[in-house]
Order: C-alpha cells, then structure tokens, then sequence
C-alpha cells in the first residue's frame, strides 16, 4: 500500500526519511542529541532508539532554556476511543521531558474535533474524554504542572483566539492538506485552528513570552505546518515540534496502532490475559517456518512486531542488544520473545492499572480553572 501519513489517515509502510523530506522537518542528529543530554544528564531510550526521530525549531527552544527562559511543553489527545499503547509512546516521552527540564506541559483534549470527526454522538465523545484523562493522569505527570484543557468546555478561553487562526487559512489550503472535498463538514474546516491555539494561549493566560515544545507523534505535524507561520503573523512565536514515529501494529509492519481493529492494538485496560492472548495470537512473526529452520537461520528482528515492541517497552539497552542478538542467530525462538514481551507489558499495565483507579479522584487538579 502506498504511504499516506495525514492526522486522519496513516497507511503503508512508512518511509520516515522520506517524510522528512516531504514534510520538510530535521533529522536529529547525534549533535542534537547532545545538546539535549548536556542539559538532562542523560536521554530517554526513544531518543536512542530513535522513536524520536524528527524536530523543527528544536535548537532555539534549547538555547533560550540555557538562557534562563524556559519552554512549556504543549501535546494533546483526541478522545474517541480507548487508550492503547500506540497512543502513549508520545506521552512517557513527554512526561520524560517535563521531569528534566522541570516545565509546565499543555494538554489539550479535542472533543469538538473527534465530534466533527467520529461517527459518534456527543455523550459517547464525553465519555471517551473523561476515560482518556484518567490514562494521561496514570501516566505519572505533575498536578502542579500540567494543564488540561477540554475544547468545548474551555472554549471560552480558546474560542477567540481560534477565530483569530482560522482568519489567517483558507479553505483551499486545508483542503490541499488533508485532502477534504466539499462534502467535509464544515466544522472540520475549522478545527485545525483550534489545535493551533495551545501554542499560544499559556502566553496570553499569564501574560508571558514563553517559547513552546510540542511533541506529537508525526501525523500531527500537518496542522502545525499549516498555522505555524499564521502563528508568528499574530504576534506569537512559532513552536518547536519533536517528532515521534508510529509503534507499529501488532499484526505487521504497515500502518498504524488503531482501537477500532481489535487485532491491532493492546489497551491500556487488557488483562493479563488477555494482554498474553492477543500477543500470541497476532504478533508478526519474525521468526522461521520450523524450529530447526530458525536455529540455523535466525530470525528477522526488524519485522518480528515483539522483537520492535521491545524497544518501547525494555530500557535496559544491554539486554535488548543480548535479545535482538539471540534472536538474529536463533537462539531465541519466536514464542520466547513473546513471554519477554507479555510479561514486560504486563508489569507495566499493572503499575498503569493501579495508577488509573487512583486517577479518579485527582482529575479536578488536572482540569485548568479559567
Ligand atoms: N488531534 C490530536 C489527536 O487526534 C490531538 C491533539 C490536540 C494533539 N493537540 C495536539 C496531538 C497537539 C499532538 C499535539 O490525537
């Protein structure tokens, strides 16, 4: 299938180089990567491993924190669904992010754009937004530190300042990059200047000149590109963007992680068995037709969908080096790199799963106070 890479749709195996191109971001270099480490002390396995692979702007929000002026850290959510892995990549990385530089992070859940978007009813949006908060809280951010905001329920707040946006773009550009018609509705025409608004609205709300980060998986580049320059035409600096890449579904190498295909995605709320089931039943396989086979061959880490898992879920790097090793020379089989997986996976959701009951009664801090 031939790559697609837009906010609503991600299909194909993904080229990353040749989105850089295309989308006409940087490349992170070693460079950059230690520029980030002079001032975290050290980097997260996704930069390593680059599952953070792309930046705009990055190098000016770094310099002005030398300087003493620190960023804020703007992501977001778009609830219409259940969280699963593929989702949360982003936000480790970014809860990483607001510990090392000890910032105040942004969170925007778009209800209006899943609404416009999602072939679903209002109350079910509500229901997905309020159970995604409780996955984005589990995830460890700081109460003190982070702001969530709820388009329709801030949209006081952020509704003026999106009209100022949506004045600057016009239709024919929002077409040309999401590739709409005219039987789009029209309130999605306007959505991509509600998105644009978090970059600049913790600067009005307290009347200061912060620079902001975004990071965000790479489907979402496509709003920014569009307002990034009407950001600066209203008075506000553009944002710094860090680009991840997409975890690859469990069932191969081809698109991306989706709720709505079963196979495809582990949820933040699976059991362990059924966390154990899915694996087993739907993880690509690497690995060879027979066992001898394998042993004398070695398996293919780079398709084997345990073996890439891995990556997000084991930190230590010596031991995902021994596996991806073992693996390659057929030491390991197909079904051991599973129960490696399985039993990461679940030491993780369980810690999640705890974290998200205690979610309940913190969400009131979490929520922005207008
Ligand atoms: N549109 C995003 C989604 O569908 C949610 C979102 C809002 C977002 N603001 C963002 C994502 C900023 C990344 C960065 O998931």
């Amino acid at each position: 299938m031939k790559q697609k890479v837009n906010p609503y749709e991600v299909e194909g195996k993904i080229d990353y180089d040749k989105l850089i191109k295309e989308f006409g971001v940087k490349k992170i270099t070693p460079e950059v990567l230690s520029e980030i480490q002079k001032i975290t002390g050290e980097l997260h396995p996704y930069l390593k491993r680059e599952i953070f692979f792309a930046y705009r702007d990055l190098k000016k929000v770094l310099d002005e924190y030398k300087k003493g002026n620190k960023f804020f850290l703007y992501t977001g959510c778009g609830p219409s669904g259940p969280i699963h892995l593929g989702h949360i990549s982003t936000w480790r990385f970014t809860k990483w992010l607001q510990e090392k530089f000890d910032v105040e992070l942004w969170f925007q859940f778009t209800d209006d754009e899943k609404f416009l978007y999602k072939n679903m009813s209002y109350d079910e949006i509500q229901k997905w937004t309020y159970e995604n908060m409780l996955d984005v809280i589990a995830l460890g951010f700081d109460p003190k530190k982070t702001h969530f905001l709820i388009d329709t329920k801030h949209a006081g707040i952020i509704y003026p300042e999106a009209i100022k946006v949506a004045k600057k773009i016009t239709f024919s550009s929002i077409k040309a990059a999401f590739g709409f018609t005219d039987s789009n509705n029209i309130g999605s025409i306007f959505y991509t200047a509600m998105q644009t608004v978090p970059v600049f609205l913790p600067n009005i709300l307290r009347n200061e000149n912060r620079p902001c980060l975004i990071p965000l998986g790479i489907d979402q580049d496509v709003h920014f590109r569009l307002s990034r320059d009407v950001v600066e035409k209203l008075g506000h600096e553009k944002p710094a963007i860090i680009h991840s890449k997409f975890m690859v579904p469990l069932t191969g190498t081809e698109g991306k992680m989706s709720s709505s295909n079963p196979g495809s995605a582990i949820l933040m709320t699976d059991s362990p068995s059924e966390v154990k089931r899915k694996i087993n039943k739907y993880a690509f396989s690497g690995g060879r037709d027979t066992v001898e086979e394998h042993r004398k061959l070695g398996g293919n880490v780079d398709v084997d969908v345990a073996c890439q898992w891995l990556k997000y879920f084991e930190f230590d790097d010596e031991k995902l080096k021994k596996i991806y090793e073992d693996y390659s020379s057929g030491k390991l089989l197909s079904g051991e790199v599973k129960k490696i997986l399985i039993d990461k996976i679940n030491d993780f959701l369980a810690v999640h799963q705890k974290k998200r009951r205690e979610a309940v009664k913190l969400i009131d801090k979490f929520i922005y106070k207008v």
